[in-house]
């Protein structure tokens, strides 16, 4: 199993600028946001534990939280005894998360979505919280595709992300009001049938839980071949 020291990943050289313009944004943003991500923990803090629950993953259950940030999902999962690795493209997230982790269980390393030092099938559970709203389109494909990939055939990919609720009222205010602090893909990503796209990489979603009155949505699949 990885250690709790981060292990870095080199940076892929065939990047369309698009893209090289997002990881150098993300990576600085995040440097400079690691101090203060987690004072925006109360509202999000009830949706890790609502995760682990909707997972349910049998005791021994491997678990990996793409994109972890300051490690609060892959915190609350290994508070339960599973053992868990955060990855995350920002060593600054990480430090913060590593700071915080007295669990034996939780590991961090620093790694890119879209190309995971992980093998096959090797996770049981896979849990991406608030990030793929934040990739271009190509980027979220190959993050989704490397999830399929490292979690095993029956095993669950956990999206939590914004969404919409259902009522137009509320869905014009929570939109322009996420719309004024969030990036540029979120208009992008608010508009995508994320259960299709699951789809379209081998995942069914078979639960789905909406969280701060319909403003984020947990949705669970299972990997079907
Ligand atoms: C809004 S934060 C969410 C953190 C955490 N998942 C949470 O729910 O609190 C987005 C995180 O995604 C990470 N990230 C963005 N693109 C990534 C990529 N391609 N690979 C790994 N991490 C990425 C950023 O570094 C940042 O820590």
């Amino acid at each position: 199993m990885i250690g709790r020291e981060m292990a870095a990943t080199r940076p892929r050289g065939d990047r369309a600028p698009e893209e090289r313009r997002y990881y150098k944004l993300e990576r600085k943003v995040w440097s400079l946001l690691a101090p203060l991500y987690d004072a925006s923990g109360p509202l999000l803090s009830a949706i890790r534990e609502r995760v682990v629950d909707l997972a349910a993953a049998p005791d021994g259950s491997r678990i990996l939280d793409i994109a972890t940030g300051t490690g609060k999902q892959a915190l609350a999962f290994a508070k339960h005894g599973y053992d868990t690795v955060g990855i995350d493209l920002s060593d600054a997230m990480l430090r913060v998360a590593v700071r915080k982790s007295v669990s034996e269980k939780a590991h961090f390393v620093i790694a890119d979505a879209t190309m995971m030092p992980f093998p096959d099938g090797v996770f049981d559970v896979a849990a991406i919280s608030f990030a793929l709203h934040e990739m271009p389109v190509t980027v979220m494909r190959r993050a989704l595709a490397e999830a399929a990939r490292v979690i095993r055939t029956g095993g669950q990919l956990i999206v939590i992300d914004y969404a919409l609720p259902g009522s137009r009222v509320a869905s014009f205010l929570v939109y322009n009001f996420v719309k004024l602090y969030e990036g540029r893909y979120y208009a992008d990503f608010i508009k995508l049938d994320v259960r299709e796209l699951l789809s379209e990489f081998g995942i069914k979603v078979t639960a789905e839980r909406a969280a701060i009155s319909g403003a984020v949505a947990i949705k669970k699949g299972i990997r079907e071949k």
